[in-house]
């Protein structure tokens, strides 16, 4: 029998990394490859079948006109000085995806399940861009809190941003990074 302690998807999986926003860079994924992602992405656990979630994605001139309204905001706002800088580092990846959270209140499905479903999505698209030979970083940052930005996202009210996912061509890949140890974190029950 083969073993699947490794082999091709579980060494993927185990080596995956968030690239930094500024090393995302065009060609992002084509039409198909995009169509691909978003399957990849969809296919969460989600108790209750609600589909407590929806994505924006967000490429092109939209993307361009997106993030010159960002910085309109930014400049609004007290914090500008750190803000404009974390807002100028959507401007390199090609593809954006903003993960919106929706859960359906005073469900008997809890809340805090629909939102954990909404960040398997975020996770799965890490993984998919991984899978497709991509990049990707999950962020959040002032735009996913700030109303006059979620305005621009469309979102209504109940609504949350649980990821904005920048997606590209992998310009630098980042360096590994120190790790929870499992003997830290994971232990057996004992009883
Ligand atoms: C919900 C969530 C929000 C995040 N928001 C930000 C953010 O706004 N800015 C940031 O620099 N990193 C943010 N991060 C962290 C990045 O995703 C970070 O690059 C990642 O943890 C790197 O780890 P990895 O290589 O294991 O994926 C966020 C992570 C999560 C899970």
């Amino acid at each position: 029998m083969t073993s699947t302690i490794t082999g091709s998807a579980a060494d993927s999986l185990a080596l995956r990394r968030s690239t930094q926003p500024d090393a995302l860079v065009a060609p992002g994924p084509s039409a198909a490859e995009i169509d691909r992602l978003v399957e990849i992405a969809l296919r969460v656990p989600d108790h209750g079948r609600l589909t407590p979630w929806r994505l924006v994605l967000i490429a092109g001139e939209a993307k361009q006109r997106w993030v010159e309204r960002l910085m309109q905001i930014v400049e609004t706002r007290e914090d500008a000085g750190k803000t404009r800088v974390s807002t100028r580092k959507l401007t390199s990846a090609p593809l954006v995806v903003v993960v919106v959270s929706k859960p359906l209140p005073g469900h008997k499905v809890p809340e805090w399940e629909q939102w954990l479903s909404a960040g398997a999505v975020c996770m799965n698209l890490l993984n998919g861009a991984h899978a497709l030979g991509y990049g990707a970083n999950w962020l959040t940052g002032w735009h996913a809190y700030d109303a006059q930005a979620t305005a621009l996202l469309g979102l209504a009210e109940g609504e949350k941003v649980a990821g904005v996912v920048l997606v590209g061509s992998i310009a630098e890949p980042a360096p590994p990074r120190p790790r929870a140890a499992a003997s830290d974190v994971a232990r057996w029950l004992a009883m």
